[in-house]
């Protein structure tokens, strides 16, 4: 670990230990189980299936304190410039009140912005807000891709079961520059009633850009109405200017912040889509319920930390167990795209190799993420995961009561969700010496996360808590969580390419490359 051989030393000679250490005898440790068991604003927590024992948790915690989490935290909420390699702050928590430290016109721009933000909602879900036919909207298409785009999908998917629900637009999502996503979205829908919601905080990612250039086009060719752009395309971005000159009305474009980072951003305009199908009050309540998630990481005594003690877990899966990934297994299908979230959440932001001295670094910083829904995933990859060579360790997702009124189907859900880990955690040793096939190692180290309902408190706190991992575990691991430096060299390796694939000398190409242009130029003759 960085700064901390000694330390470090400690946990290598800890994890070897554990290791000779059954799941099934940890379990049965009865002063380290209450520890970990922790309850917040309706989610529990059980981290019982974890591999450590008081002794481990103990020096997890003195890696915490060494790597000085509480001052960096603190650092965090008060608007300090953590994200040192674009120098800025990392003040996600205020867009939910839940960073009273920061800067006053900080709280004051979020809570303007938001004012105007319920306005609009109030306006385009009662009706009032008109076409340029003085029809209500019906459709919403937002267009917007990684952190512009998995947060305001998976909210929205994940509570269209609320109330509020009923007086929502039909919202469409597109973020691939795949013609396919943008043209499956507009399939049948009539410009006059079409609201877009072009959604980028740089306002200048490619995919973005094309989208909303192809809507604009979409819309022009069957309007021809220049001047009704203004009541049928909505802008959030930091770069106001970019969106005023693609044609945006001034009085349709909403604000981001650059010390929000695109993935912690769906709590800010860029949820208009979640706003616009929960409406505000239950939005509120997902904000507040965040809220209650920044409070409790602040306030909350290390050792009942949520966040800190997922992240110490998380580390040590990773760092001293080897875990390879990390699979999110949502038991509840509402919640199906919550790994492809976390994956942009946790391996945009940990996916790194350099520390923040810029020094490479020799340790495993995050690991794969990947999930799916159970119980599908069961009759697929948990073959793998139950006696395959691969060391995992797993998040498993339910909700404790079930809006569908289908009892029968919520508890074989629920049973299952419950067997898979306890199968991952004790494996299964058969005797017969004629059944090794049947033979499960276990001792994959998981956490069993309840929702007691999926409302949007509960979703506001789980969410948050991810976020606040987030942070500890790039504390632990020395790394900027707050940069994506990674994702510039295809974006600019592409632009030539770009243009090679429409006739340009592609000499200068390494031979694979230069093979799959002239491959696709020969199929695609200009
Ligand atoms: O390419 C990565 C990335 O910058 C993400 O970090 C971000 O969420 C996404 O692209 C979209 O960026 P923007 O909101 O600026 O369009």
């Amino acid at each position: 670990m960085p700064n901390t051989p000694e330390h470090w030393a400690a946990l290598s000679a800890s994890a070897q230990r554990i290791d000779t250490i059954s799941s099934d005898r940890l379990l049965k440790d009865n002063a380290r189980n209450p520890g970990l068991r922790h309850s917040l604003a309706g989610c529990h927590f059980d981290f019982t299936r974890q591999r450590v024992d008081g002794q481990i948790l103990n020096e997890l915690q003195e890696l915490a304190q060494r790597m000085k989490l509480s001052a960096k935290r603190d650092a965090m909420f008060s608007g300090d410039k953590i994200n040192t390699s674009e120098n800025r702050g990392v003040l996600h928590s205020a867009l939910r009140d839940g960073a009273p430290k920061a800067p006053t016109q900080y709280r004051q721009a979020v809570a303007q912005t938001k004012q105007r933000l319920f306005n609009a909602v109030d306006d385009i879900r009662s009706g009032n807000w008109r076409g340029f036919t003085n029809k209500a909207i019906k459709d919403v298409v937002h267009i917007g891709i990684g952190g512009s785009h998995l947060g305001p999908e998976l909210v929205v998917k994940a509570l269209a079961h609320l109330p509020g629900s009923t007086s929502a637009p039909n919202i469409h999502f597109v973020a691939n520059v795949d013609a396919k996503d943008i043209n499956t979205a507009l399939i049948g829908l009539n410009p006059e009633t079409t609201l877009f919601i072009v959604v980028s905080k740089s306002f200048g990612t490619l995919e973005t850009q094309i989208n909303a250039a192809t809507a604009r086009s979409w819309f022009l060719e069957r309007t021809c109405n220049p001047q009704a752009i203004g009541q049928h395309f909505i802008g959030v971005t930091t770069n106001l200017e970019a969106a005023a000159q693609f044609g945006l009305n001034e009085q349709n474009l909403f604000p981001l912040w650059d010390w929000v980072g695109g993935r912690f951003s769906l709590w800010s305009a860029v949820g208009l889509p979640i706003m616009l199908q929960i409406g505000t009050t239950a939005f509120d309540q997902l904000l507040a319920g965040a809220k209650q998630a920044d409070e409790h990481f602040v306030n909350a005594p290390a050792e009942q930390n949520i966040p800190l003690l997922s992240a110490l877990l998380a580390t040590w899966n990773t760092t001293a167990l080897n875990c390879d990934s990390l699979a999110v297994l949502s038991y509840d299908q509402r919640l199906a795209l919550l790994p492809d979230f976390l994956q942009q959440l946790e391996m945009e932001s940990n996916g790194k190799s350099v520390d923040l001295s810029g020094e490479r670094i020799d340790y495993r910083t995050m690991q794969i993420l990947w999930g799916g829904c159970g119980t599908n995933g069961q009759h697929a990859y948990h073959q793998l995961l139950h006696q395959g060579t691969s060391r995992f360790a797993a998040d498993f997702i339910m909700v404790a009561r079930d809006a569908l009124e289908r009892k029968e189907h919520h508890q074989w859900l629920l049973a299952n969700g419950i067997a898979q880990g306890q199968a991952m955690t004790l494996g299964h040793q058969p005797t017969n010496p004629d059944e090794q096939h049947r033979h499960v190692t276990g001792q994959n180290p998981s956490t069993s996360i309840v929702l007691d309902e999926l409302g949007p408190t509960q979703l506001g706190c789980l969410l948050a808590i991810y976020e606040h991992k987030v942070f500890c575990q790039g504390v632990l691991w020395n790394i900027n969580s707050f940069d994506q430096w990674g994702v510039e060299l295809g974006k600019n390796l592409a632009l030539p390419i770009f243009d090679q694939l429409q006739g340009d000398d592609a000499s200068n190409q390494d031979p694979a490359t230069r093979h799959l242009i002239n491959y696709f130029r020969v199929l695609n003759p200009s």
